[in-house]
């Protein structure tokens, strides 16, 4: 038996129902912007490896301080320890985000930093005697899979079976260019009650929602009235941190600032399980009392994990480096172009971009949805032309590590071209 046809023995996917999936290709390398599976055929990762990898796989550099981590110190509890990597982490993304950021709480992926983010945001109105219990988000937001960012996620398909244990949110319409008043007027009525305990959002773009994008002065807008009433922010940058807007966060994009951010993926460059919840003084204080209760009772085993520690000062390292922001720079410049080459098929539409993402819709004769049929066709499209853009329902997008060559991303973006070819003809 080959690894494909073990893994099918013994292994159950994420988001794949197991009786028609095809097997799952065997990777066994990477390199650059490229995976290379087991018989040795290249691909190129157009997408990160769900939006994780910023400078490329196995890189060399964050190999190597993973490596001198593991074996100086692989892990330790982190209730009444610390431990230099976790500290330097910190004291380096304080030192990236805005002033009034104070405080870094670890946790290992981007749903518990999201779990953390509401947590922090309940709890801060708990511990002041006011307890609030409503959180806003928007309609197709996506915050993870755990209970709580599955509730102020849009309900959908996924959530269902689930729906009678997620707890109330207000849900907002996801912003398009044309319902921002209308969408501020909701917003500001939602504010007016005085309940809401919080607004959590992905800054810019809702990500699986279907690479949706709207504007930082919607964004600016939203935090005044939230502001004016009191409401805790939580910028869910787990998608978007890290350049993928152009901008170290997508929130730097912002004149105002979130109490609370939510951050993973690229933290560790993709290589390793980390998040991390940020939060201001204003939070922080409620909870730094001689009262044990007002306690952030909140913890996993890997918190702060050294070895991924290691992995996310490595990768900041990288981030400091001319190369990275010019790679930045040239992508978004190379998708400029391609938007004027494409935006002549009348199969495509809605085509959008926010620094390194590139989004567009092909348009289908049936409703849109993560299940429309034309989603499996352009996943074989691409996966035979060894190109991983794997799409949310007819939604194709590129936000690839920034390492990849300007000759793979011409690959990428004729195949595209030659999938909207042979879709019309
Ligand atoms: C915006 C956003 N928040 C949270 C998550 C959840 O992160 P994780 O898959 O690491 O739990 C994701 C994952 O795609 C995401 O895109």
């Amino acid at each position: 038996m080959n690894l494909s046809e073990r893994d099918q023995q013994v292994v159950w996917h994420p988001f794949t129902q197991m009786k028609t999936a095809a097997p799952s290709i065997a990777i066994a390398r990477g390199s650059g912007a490229c995976l290379y599976d087991d018989k040795g055929l290249k691909y190129i990762d157009a997408i990160a490896s769900w939006w994780t990898n910023t400078h490329g796989h196995a890189h060399p550099y964050i190999a190597k301080m993973i490596s001198e981590q593991a074996s100086t110190l692989e892990h330790v509890i982190f209730a009444d320890f610390t431990h230099e990597p976790a500290v330097r982490l910190a004291e380096r993304l304080l030192g990236k985000l805005p002033a009034e950021q104070a405080r870094v709480f670890y946790t290992d992926n981007g749903s518990t930093s999201v779990e953390v983010g509401l947590k922090m945001c309940f709890q801060y109105w708990f511990n002041i005697d006011q307890p609030k219990k409503k959180i806003i988000a928007f309609k197709d937001a996506y915050h993870g899979d755990t209970f709580g960012a599955m509730s102020v996620g849009g309900r959908n398909p996924f959530s269902e079976p689930f729906a009678p244990f997620l707890f109330d949110v207000e849900f907002v319409d996801t912003p398009t260019k044309e319902n921002e008043v209308t969408i501020l007027e909701h917003f500001t009525k939602l504010a007016e009650t005085g309940e809401i305990a919080g607004f959590i959002f992905e800054p810019l773009i809702l990500g699986s929602g279907g690479m949706l994008m709207y504007s930082a002065k919607l964004l600016d807008q939203l935090f005044e009235i939230c502001s004016k009433h009191n409401i805790i922010t939580i910028a869910d940058e787990v998608m978007v941190g890290f350049y993928r807007t152009g901008k170290f966060f997508a929130t730097d994009h912002c004149k105002n600032k979130p109490d609370i951010y939510c951050l993973s993926k690229g933290l560790t460059g993709g290589t390793m399980a980390l998040g991390v919840t940020t939060c201001n003084s204003k939070i922080y204080d409620a909870f730094y009392s001689d009262n044990k209760l007002k306690t952030l009772f909140h913890g996993h085993s890997f918190t702060a994990n050294p070895i991924a520690c290691a992995a996310a000062l490595a990768s900041l390292d990288l981030f400091e480096e001319n190369e990275t922001i010019s790679n930045i720079q040239r992508i978004i410049n190379q998708h400029d172009k391609f938007i004027e080459k494409i935006s002549i098929y009348p199969n495509v539409r809605n085509i959008r971009q926010t620094g390194v993402i590139l989004a567009l819709d092909i348009v289908t004769e049936t409703e849109t949805s993560y299940f429309n049929s034309v989603r499996d066709q352009i996943w074989k499209f691409f996966i035979s032309k060894r190109i991983i853009l794997r799409p949310l329902g007819n939604t194709i997008y590129i936000l690839p590590p920034y390492c990849i060559t300007v000759e793979e991303m011409e690959v990428v973006y004729q195949a595209i071209i030659d999938f909207v070819t042979e879709l019309s003809n």
